[in-house]
């Protein structure tokens, strides 16, 4: 569904450049939900913004099913928005209109894009859970109720891809907790991919796979252990997401790989470092002498 490879971003302010991406990979298949984590200022929104065609990276690959992003002129960037991926803003004020209803901001994208549904609008309405409340105006809703209006507008037009920016980020965990299981519904009922950005860890159980993103690089990837158990259910007595999920170090396609900046603090190793192969393992060490090779 979504495959980024070697992608760059870099915004210009005046004589300021800031890399935002860094030739970041990331792959996504059809039916995944997962989660993107990561140190503020890392490069998740700025990674979904792109994915949403939002933005336009500045070089590398991404392609999100038949649409390549760095290549699509602007007229089919509108169509690929309109038709292909719901996005769900990391400010709630984006995604919605305050005095038009819950139903009236459903049927607003489907309006855009010609192909009102008012059966459709009330059914996603429902679905998350806010049959009651849909002649509500917005700003008679609560924010986690507000929030899942905001699911249902990104749904509106169908889409095949949903990507979402701390789609929890304001709300309590009960609140968080339903909206992860809003997600996981659609994913199972509709086949949709869902990319969820996040600072919240303990929503990594709740996801097929984490990648965790650092300095605008895919640096560490979490993997359920075990497929067949059901994250939906809490945790028994001393079991931690640790314990189902496996963490791997993401290796690209040359070879590259990121180490931690605190294990090498931990070594003082600067920017060099021995490596040596001892038939099954790669061992990575501080030099024993190289001068000016100090950490910053
Ligand atoms: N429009 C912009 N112009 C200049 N720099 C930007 C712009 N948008 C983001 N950046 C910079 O790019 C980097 C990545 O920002 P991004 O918003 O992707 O981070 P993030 O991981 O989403 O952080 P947070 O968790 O705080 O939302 C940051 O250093 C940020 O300052
Ligand atoms: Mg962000």
């Amino acid at each position: 569904m979504i495959q980024c490879e070697g992608l760059v971003k870099i915004y210009k302010a005046d004589d300021l450049e800031v890399v935002a991406l860094q030739g970041l990979n990331l792959s996504v298949k059809p039916g995944e939900m997962m989660a993107i984590i990561g140190n503020s200022g890392s490069g998740k929104s700025t990674l979904l913004n792109i994915l949403g065609g939002l933005d336009r990276p500045s070089a590398g690959q991404v392609q999100v099913g038949p649409w390549n992003l760095l290549k699509v002129d602007d007229k089919d960037l509108v169509k690929y928005k309109r038709d292909t991926v719901g996005f769900i803003w990391q400010n709630n004020a984006r995604n919605l209109l305050p005095f038009l209803t819950a139903l009236e901001n459903v049927e607003m994208p489907m309006m855009f894009s010609g192909k009102l549904d008012r059966a459709y609008a009330k059914q996603l309405l429902d679905w998350v859970g806010l049959k009651e409340r849909m002649h509500n105006k917005l700003q008679q809703l609560s924010g986690g109720e507000q929030q899942r209006v905001a699911i249902a507008i990104s749904l509106a037009n169908k889409p095949q891809l949903l990507l979402a920016d701390e789609p929890t980020g304001s709300v309590d965990s009960r609140t968080s907790d339903v909206i992860m299981d809003i997600f996981r519904r659609f994913n199972r009922e509709l086949g949709l991919t869902i990319v969820i950005v996040t600072h919240d860890l303990s929503l990594a159980g709740k996801v097929d796979r984490v990648v965790a993103i650092r300095d605008g690089l895919t640096s560490t990837e979490f993997i359920k252990r075990n497929p067949n158990l059901d994250l939906s259910k809490p945790l028994s007595e001393g079991q931690s997401a640790e314990e189902i999920h496996e963490a791997f170090v993401v290796v690209d396609r040359v070879g590259r790989l990121q180490i931690p900046k605190e294990y090498l603090k931990a070594l003082t190793i600067g920017d060099k470092a021995t490596m040596e192969f001892d038939g099954d393992k790669i061992v990575i060490t501080k030099p024993k002498s190289i001068e000016g090779d100090q950490p910053e």
